[in-house]
C-alpha cells in the first residue's frame, strides 16, 4: 500500500455523462463530481493547495492557527485540513447559513464566529481580516490567492481534458472565480474555442456558494478576458434542476449544481451540437433541511424564461 493520508484522495473525481437531461441528440453533457472529495466539495482541492504553498513559504508554522470567511465548503474542508495537518482553525461566518455547516464545522473541531446574517459574507471577510491582524491568525483568503486559481488549472482541468479531449462548452457557478478562472485557462489553452460560462444567482436571489457581480461583489481573481458569457439563475430554478437532476440521472447535487444544470440546459438550446462539461460543486445532504427534493418550489408564471443570458 503507498503512504496515503486523507489529503491525497483530494481530486481525480468522477465525471459522468448526464444522459437524461440533454435538451437534444446533438449535445452530450458531461458532469465533473466535486462531491466525491473527502469533505464533499470542491473547496478541498483549493484549501490543500493554499495550505501547502504558505507552509513552503513559511508563511504558515506547524501547528499555526489558520482563520477564513466562509459560507460553507471553504470553511469545511479548511477545519478538515487543519485536522489533518494540525493546525488551529477559525471560520467566520453570517447566522443565516444551513444548519448543517456549523455543526460538521463543530464536529471537524473548527472554532465558529458568527456575524449579522443581514451583513453577509463580505462582512465576514472584514471581520476575518481584522482578527486575523489582531491576534496574529493566518488568513487563507480564497477570494485573493492566485493558488486557488492554481489548484483548478493544473488538477481539475488537466482531469476534465484526459477524460473528455474535445470540450466545446464548460460551465461552472461563480464565487471566488477560481474554477472558472483555472478550468477555463487550461481548457483554452488546449482548444481555443471552448467556451467558458459563469453561472450567476439573478441579483438579489440567493445560490448558496455563489456570487452576484451585479449585486456589487468582483471577486479580485477574476478576468473577464476569460470568461465568454454569463447566465443569471434564479434560485427557483436551480432548486427545481437539482430535484429534476435527482430524479432524472440519480445524481444527489447540491443548489449551484442545479443552477449550473440549468444555465447549462439554456446554452444547449443554442448549440447544434457539441460536448458540454458542468462542474457540480458539492452534493445535497448540507442543504437537506429545505423541502428541495421532496417539494421543489412550483415555478411561478413570472419566473418562466425570466433568465438573462449575457454575452461579451
Ligand atoms: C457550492 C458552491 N458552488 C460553486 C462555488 C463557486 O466556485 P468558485 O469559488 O471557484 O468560483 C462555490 C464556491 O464558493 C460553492 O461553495
Amino acid at each position: 500500500m503507498h503512504e496515503t493520508t486523507v489529503l491525497d484522495t483530494i481530486g481525480r473525481t468522477p465525471m459522468v455523462e448526464l444522459r437524461h437531461c440533454s435538451p437534444h441528440e446533438g449535445v452530450r453533457l458531461f458532469a465533473k463530481l466535486e462531491s466525491w472529495n473527502p469533505t464533499g466539495s470542491v473547496k478541498d482541492r483549493i484549501v490543500r493547495r493554499m495550505v501547502q504553498e504558505a507552509e513552503r513559504s513559511g508563511r504558515l508554522e506547524p501547528g499555526g492557527r489558520i482563520i477564513e470567511a466562509s459560507t460553507g465548503n471553504t470553511g469545511i474542508a479548511l477545519a478538515m485540513i487543519g485536522r489533518a495537518r494540525g493546525y488551529g482553525v477559525r471560520i467566520v461566518t453570517p447566522e443565516n447559513v444551513f444548519p448543517g455547516i456549523p455543526r460538521t464545522l463543530a464536529a471537524y473541531g473548527a472554532e465558529i464566529t458568527w456575524v449579522p446574517a443581514e451583513e453577509g459574507v463580505r462582512r465576514a471577510i472584514e471581520v476575518a481580516r481584522e482578527i486575523a491582524a489582531r491576534e496574529g491568525w493566518f488568513m487563507l483568503d480564497q477570494f485573493a490567492d492566485a493558488n486557488n486559481v492554481r489548484a483548478h488549472y493544473e488538477g481539475t482541468g488537466p482531469e476534465i481534458l484526459a477524460d473528455l479531449p474535445n470540450v466545446n462548452a464548460f460551465v461552472a457557478g461563480l464565487g471566488t472565480a477560481g474554477t472558472l478562472m483555472g478550468v477555463g485557462r487550461r481548457l483554452k489553452e488546449a482548444n481555443r474555442d471552448t467556451l467558458a460560462i459563469a453561472v450567476e444567482p439573478h441579483p438579489g436571489n440567493q445560490v448558496q456558494g455563489l456570487k452576484s457581480l451585479a449585486d456589487g461583489f468582483v471577486p479580485p481573481l477574476l478576468d473577464y478576458s476569460l470568461l465568454d458569457g454569463k447566465i443569471l439563475v434564479r434560485s427557483g430554478h436551480a432548486f427545481r434542476a437539482a430535484a429534476e437532476l435527482m430524479r432524472r440521472e440519480g445524481i444527489f447535487a447540491g443548489v449551484s449544481s442545479g443552477a449550473v444544470l440549468h444555465a447549462a440546459l439554456k446554452f444547449a438550446q443554442r448549440l447544434p451540437s457539441g460536448n458540454i462539461v458542468l462542474l457540480f460543486a458539492d452534493s445535497g445532504w448540507k442543504y437537506l433541511s429545505t423541502d428541495l427534493w421532496t417539494r421543489p418550489p412550483e415555478a411561478e408564471e413570472s419566473e418562466e424564461e425570466l433568465d438573462d443570458v449575457i454575452w461579451w
